[in-house]
């Protein structure tokens, strides 16, 4: 990303001219949810860097104040906290109360809550609070600032799923199964928005070195890739160069295969819908 600024007289970095395509189609701002830390704040980064202003999201005021100001300080661009618990049922009407929805080009539904251990030890109404989080309110914000984007024929959302969602993961089963959700809705949308000029993209992570993957791995030190675990910068800019080419990726080999084989499949169920309501218009005229 070192390559892509230009550090300006007062050391902010300035955005580089070869992402005016990107302004283009997903500017002129960008909302990021979960975007205090982890892999929400590298997409706050990775987006500034190409130009976009950037609405962080988060749950806790301080830490997503003190990001946002880094991200103005460090590219230059205008970035705003909004402080939404997207638990909430009303989590939209909140963020477009916070958010001038027209702005909106691009979207990452980042933030989610974790689980792991046995299905029956986690109370109830921790799955359902992490139902909300990561399953209604991508729902709700890709529908509400989706909608926008179709209204204006242009825009991007990156939906955030996982590998457990690939296939049933003891002791992830209700993290893995509000993955799925994400994984599918997003694949679903590329088909559905592309024609409109939204580019719809699930992506799956792969382990990064997150507060939320060192709380599963507490041996794990900050700052350091190791094995298949990588940085959050690395991850994210792999999500965003994806955005457009696909209705879904991954950085992990494995995982990518996976997603191919459920591509191939997604495009022939599409392409015989495609010719089945071809056939009932022609039959109608
Ligand atoms: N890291 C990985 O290895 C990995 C692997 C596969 C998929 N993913 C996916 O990637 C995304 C980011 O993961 P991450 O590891 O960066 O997560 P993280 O470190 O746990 O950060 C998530 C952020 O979301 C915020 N958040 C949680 N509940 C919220 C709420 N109700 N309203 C608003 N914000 C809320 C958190 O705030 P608080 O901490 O204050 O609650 C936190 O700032 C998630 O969707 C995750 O499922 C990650």
């Amino acid at each position: 990303m070192a390559k892509a600024r230009e550090t300006a007289k007062n050391g902010a970095a300035r955005v580089a001219p070869r992402f005016a395509a990107f302004r283009e189609k997903y500017g002129p701002a960008a909302i990021v949810t979960g975007a205090a830390q982890g892999i929400g704040r590298a997409f706050a980064d990775a987006i500034a860097a190409r130009g976009l202003a950037v609405y962080l999201v988060d749950v806790q005021a301080e830490p997503v104040e003190r990001a946002a100001r880094e991200v103005e300080a460090r590219f230059g661009v205008r970035a705003r906290p909004v402080v939404v618990d997207l638990s909430r049922r009303d989590c939209l009407d909140r963020l477009r109360a916070a958010v001038p929805a027209q702005e909106i080009g691009l979207l990452v539904c980042n933030a989610a809550i974790g689980q792991e251990g046995p299905f029956l030890d986690e109370p109830l109404e921790a799955i359902a609070r992490a139902i909300d989080v990561n399953c209604h309110a991508s729902a709700a914000l890709a529908h509400g600032f989706g909608g926008e984007m179709a209204r204006r024929g242009r825009g991007g959302i990156i939906l955030l799923a996982s590998g457990t969602a690939l296939q049933g993961s003891p002791r992830y089963a209700s993290y893995a199964a509000t993955k799925a959700f994400n994984l599918v809705l997003g694949e679903s949308l590329w088909y559905e928005l592309r024609d409109v000029g939204v580019d719809v993209l699930s992506f799956v992570p792969g382990p990064t070195n997150t507060p939320g993957l060192r709380r599963s791995l507490p041996s794990l030190k900050e700052g350091v890739a190791i094995g298949p675990i990588q940085l959050p910068g690395e991850t994210a800019e792999i999500a965003i160069r994806a955005l457009g080419r696909a209705a879904s990726a991954s950085r992990q080999r494995d995982h990518a295969a996976q997603l191919a084989a459920r591509r191939r499949r997604a495009d022939a169920n599409a392409a015989r819908d495609w010719k089945r309501e071809a056939r009932n218009e022609g039959g109608k005229s």
